[in-house]
């Protein structure tokens, strides 16, 4: 990482969270690898995907969705069904490995930014008999698909769906060791990177293995939370390197095809 002369010279990425990116001087440092950690249904998929949305729309930036959890069908269609209109940018969606150069002339011909959702799941279909890397592990497909990308266009943003699928499927020897090397994969990339952690239902920590919260640069976290059986959405920002960051929990709200940050139900005061 390069060390600005002034912090006004730290670029970031809005959150495009109304009333939150304030809370954090503007957004999330440009290179980080941020864990976003909650329960199931806690809209990290939706609020990731709203970033890389946004930043494609406005800033003509080139976002990379790496899916595992779901088919690219299915989160698609939940994107259309919070009114995200995905006419707007340029979608390519992945399942066969073979379409790859053709998308990259596709990207690197556009002015314009560009979404590309890569569906791991169908690809591993593809590769089932085909050797890739050692033990032909799923960390191995999803790192030589991002480095063809890296190589070969100018990609910005990174997310990964899920961090907690990936465990799954993968057959992690040595947990601690391979997760600190896969950070640094990760962060040698210089992406804005999203890793998605399925937090347990415990809620005592934001990674199966506790140690993505410390590799990670920062960690938000995302809440369902019952009260008189109400049920609300809560989001915070448990950890922001480089970043004087509010760390009080705000209320979540999504309505509008806009997700909204409230203190008490009120915009947080400054
Ligand atoms: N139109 C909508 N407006 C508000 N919330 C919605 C809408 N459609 C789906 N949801 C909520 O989104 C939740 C799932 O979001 P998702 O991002 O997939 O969560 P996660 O990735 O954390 O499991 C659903 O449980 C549902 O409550
Ligand atoms: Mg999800």
């Amino acid at each position: 990482m390069e060390i600005v002369q002034d912090k006004s010279q730290i670029k970031r990425i809005k959150t495009y969270i109304e009333n939150f990116d304030e809370e954090m001087q503007g957004g999330i440092p440009e290179n980080h690898i941020v864990l976003v950690s909650g329960t199931a249904g806690t809209m990290k998929s939706s609020l990731t995907f709203n970033i890389l949305y946004n930043e494609i729309l406005h800033n003509n930036k080139v976002g990379l969705y790496l899916t595992l959890e779901q088919s690219s069908e299915s989160l698609l269609n939940h994107m259309v069904n919070l009114d995200f209109d995905l006419g707007e940018i340029d979608i390519y969606v992945v399942d066969n490995l073979k379409e790859l150069t053709q998308i990259i002339n596709n990207v690197n011909k556009s002015s314009e930014g560009s979404l590309i959702v890569v569906d791991l799941a169908a690809i591993r279909k593809e590769l089932k008999n085909v050797e890739i890397g050692k033990s032909g592990d799923w960390l191995n497909v999803i790192k030589n698909t991002i480095k063809k990308l890296k190589e070969n266009i100018n990609l910005d943003l990174f997310v990964l769906d899920s961090l907690s699928a990936l465990y799954v499927v993968s057959d992690f020897k040595n947990p601690r060791g391979e997760l600190f090397y896969m950070f640094e994969f990760f962060r040698d990339l210089k992406l804005t990177t999203f890793l998605i952690s399925e937090m347990p239902l415990t809620k005592d920590r934001y990674g199966e293995f506790e140690i993505e919260s410390f590799l990670a640069d920062g960690v938000i976290k995302l809440d369902l939370v019952e009260r008189h059986r109400k049920v609300s959405r809560e989001i915070s920002i448990v950890k922001m390197r480089a970043t004087r960051a509010n760390n009080d929990v705000f209320t979540l709200e999504f309505s509008n095809g806009k997700f909204k940050a409230l203190y008490g139900g009120q915009p947080a005061l400054i």
